[in-house]
């Protein structure tokens, strides 16, 4: 299992010691939260803290834009250090034309989805994918109960790429534990995002290795 912790749950005033901390760990990607007030109802952090995080990660950003509008910023986040680049279909209209550009930049390109949409959308575009993101809570805020329906989905998501001969990774984020995580793996989860279940355990460093073994 690749493992993505969450930094939206690091001690920001700390922002260098977890950073080093992950470094040290078994994680696989840094996943970054970007939110902007307007199509989450909360604001996370932006640019400069994402340049800074950058600065000391030894492994790749895997950013998570909850942000209206983002084909905005595409060009700032790959400046920025983003490896991975996720955007919400529901704040795509034209969502053919962002992957391309996501790509274009020379970035992976992900799509995420919210509970409630369904995965049938992507039936279009899984071929051209590096990534689906299933939320497996409302996105906005860490710390959140796992809404059980997301095993579904991730079978039906492995189903799609499956069918199109797609190399697409399945992630999943939100309310991610061990029980959880196992659930998932089975379903047939790729990456597994992981903000409070790290962060606020008493051992971050071995909590990652036992989520990495699902
Ligand atoms: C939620 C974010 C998540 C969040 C997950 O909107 O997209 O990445 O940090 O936090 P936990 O793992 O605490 O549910
Ligand atoms: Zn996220």
């Amino acid at each position: 299992m690749l493992i993505s912790p969450s930094l939206l749950s690091c001690d920001f005033a700390n922002v260098q010691r977890d950073v080093e901390m992950l470094n040290q760990s078994k994680a696989d990607f840094f996943h970054i939260d970007i939110m902007d007030g307007v199509f989450v109802p909360n604001i996370s952090y932006g640019l400069p803290v994402l340049k800074a995080m950058t600065k000391h990660a030894t492994k790749p950003m895997d950013v998570h834009l909850m942000i209206q509008n983002p084909d905005a910023y595409l060009s700032s986040f790959k400046d920025a250090g983003a490896h991975f680049l996720t955007v919400h279909y529901e704040a795509c209209v034209h969502l053919h034309r962002t992957i391309q550009a996501i790509q274009h930049l020379e970035m992976k390109a992900g799509v995420a989805l919210n509970p409630h949409t369904p995965v049938s959308l992507l039936e279009e575009v899984i071929d051209q994918l590096d990534l689906v993101l299933i939320m497996s809570v409302n996105p906005g805020f860490g710390g959140q109960k796992f809404i059980d329906s997301s095993c579904k989905k991730v079978e039906k998501v492995k189903e799609l790429i499956v069918k199109n001969n797609s190399k697409c990774l399945i992630e999943v984020d939100g309310g991610v534990n061990l029980e959880t995580g196992a659930a998932l793996s089975n379903a047939g989860a790729d990456i597994l995002v992981a903000g409070s279940f790290v962060f606020k355990s008493s051992n971050p460093i071995k909590t990652i290795s036992e989520l990495k073994e699902l």
